[in-house]
């Protein structure tokens, strides 16, 4: 059969709000033209992110009912346990609220002032984290991972000579770990093949430095190296994870990616010293080490989400649903970061509106027009996000793009039918972006709390269609 269906079936539905122009433009109005200030019930389809917003399958909620809610040794943390020893062979697991608990709990343990952790692209948080502890963040992403346009099988890979430049060139006390996430977040969800994390671990080897996986979108990753790397296209997604994990020391995970559920995060090592010492840091802010400040019915939920992402029909589902809005995308020619990434779309919004400079901030234009014109929510990861100082003088960041983020078994193929229409839409329409700028800036993670305003007036409003939606201005 031709037509791909979604593994699943509907047990319980939510009605999304169905809103209309006018009431957008009021909504966006209000939230000074940042769409984290927007409230959830005027979206319409929400691509914000993957993180958290997963639906739960019906075994995940009967566990919700089963879990064990005892402080220490519950049966729900044993079954937790034995869930990520089989997924990653490391006989520690530590669980943590969410990913960056377990960021914050390996970096205040083992990272000092004036270190640097290397890795292929570092999560917003794994930096913030990295730099709490006085440290230095290095990106080595390969070349082709900044170039939007080029279609390779694995944009996520490290870029070797850099790594290997950089541990000859530090002493080694400098270096506590490199960090390899898995997919690449910060490049686009772009896999990283298990040739290029074996050579990461052979320069480990060499120079005596721990090597850690931020597994967030592990599955996801497995699934591309089966399609894309040839050793593995006959393996299964749990062999292929566990090889990945193999050439690990540990791993740090969000578990509201590829764990399925809407809270959750751990580590798992190898190292029982090291184990013991984050075990008794983490009394003092997560909680007790068997359950890391979750409930019990969490770390349920979670080790059942750990088992289903890995089977091979949601994956194939799961990668294929991304693809198809990334091609239809492309074959509309409106520019994408390729090739499609594992769990979203990126917009090149330079690419997208040249008429718009990087300060006009065409990132933020494009994504307040697609939520004008179709109610669908997305993120700007441009220089609203990673720019700073909000003057004429800022420095223009490397690339601006727009994340369309898929939540994971949420929507329908029809439903992402509608926001590639809504995009192809936008486009069709692009000489109509407005410059944006930036009226108000908290001093830190600007693009959460900014206030911005277009630069001049929009332009004359067209008539609103019957599903709402309506050709883009912002
Ligand atoms: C690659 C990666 N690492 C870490 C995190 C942080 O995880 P959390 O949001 O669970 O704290 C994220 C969150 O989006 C992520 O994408």
């Amino acid at each position: 059969m031709k037509t791909r269906i979604e593994p699943y079936k509907i047990k319980v539905v939510e009605p999304i709000p169905v809103t209309t122009r006018a009431v957008r433009e009021r909504a966006l109005e209000q939230a000074s033209w940042n769409l984290f200030r927007l409230p959830a019930d005027l979206v319409t389809i929400d691509l914000l992110t993957d993180s958290g917003v997963t639906a739960m399958s019906a075994r995940q909620w009967s566990g919700l009912l089963s879990g064990d809610e005892a402080y220490a040794g519950s049966h729900s943390f044993l079954r937790f346990e034995e869930a990520v020893r089989t997924l990653t062979g490391y006989a520690h697991v530590i669980p943590t609220h969410q990913g960056r608990a377990a960021e914050r709990l390996l970096f205040e343990t083992i990272v000092h002032c004036g270190d640097l952790v290397p890795g292929n692209t570092h999560f917003d948080t794994t930096r913030a984290n990295i730099e709490h502890v006085g440290a230095t963040a290095i990106d080595l992403p390969i070349a082709a991972a900044r170039v939007p346009s080029l279609d390779l099988p694995f944009k996520g890979d490290l870029d070797l000579g850099r790594l290997e430049a950089l541990l000859e060139a530090t002493p080694r006390a400098r270096v506590p770990l490199v960090v390899v996430t898995v997919t690449s977040n910060g490049c686009g969800g772009q896999p990283v093949s298990i040739e290029n994390l074996r050579a990461v671990r052979g320069l480990c080897d060499r120079f005596g430095v721990g090597l850690y996986l931020d597994a967030a979108r592990f599955a996801e990753n497995a699934w591309m190296i089966r399609q894309r790397e040839a050793a593995w296209s006959g393996r299964t997604p749990r062999e292929i994870a566990r090889a990945m994990f193999d050439l690990a020391d540990g791993c740090l995970m969000s578990a509201k990616k590829d764990g399925l559920v809407n809270i959750g995060g751990f580590l798992a090592l190898r190292d029982g010293a090291l184990a013991e010492e984050l075990k008794r840091m983490m009394v003092l802010g997560e909680g007790f080490p068997t359950y890391g400040g979750l409930a019990g019915r969490d770390l349920e939920a979670m080790a059942c989400g750990l088992e289903e992402v890995l089977d091979p029909a949601y994956l194939a589902d799961r990668i294929a649903q991304v693809a198809d809005l990334g091609d239809r995308l492309h074959a509309a020619g409106v520019p994408t970061v390729r090739p499609p990434g594992g769990h979203a779309i990126y917009l090149d919004s330079r690419a997208f509106a040249p008429h718009l400079g990087p300060l006009d901030l065409p990132g933020q234009s494009l994504a307040c027009a697609l939520y004008l014109h179709a109610g669908v929510r997305s993120v700007e990861i441009g220089q609203l996000m990673r720019g700073r100082n909000a003057s004429p003088t800022e420095e223009p960041v490397d690339l601006d793009l727009v994340r369309l983020a898929i939540p994971r078994r949420v929507y329908t193929c029809c439903q992402l039918d509608y926001v590639a229409e809504a995009v192809t839409d936008v486009y069709a329409a692009r000489e109509a972006l407005l410059p944006l700028e930036i009226v108000e800036q908290p001093p830190a993670l600007r693009h959460f709390g900014a206030r911005l305003r277009p630069r001049r007036a929009p332009a004359p409003r067209e008539p609103t269609r019957t599903n709402g939606a309506s050709v883009g201005q912002a």
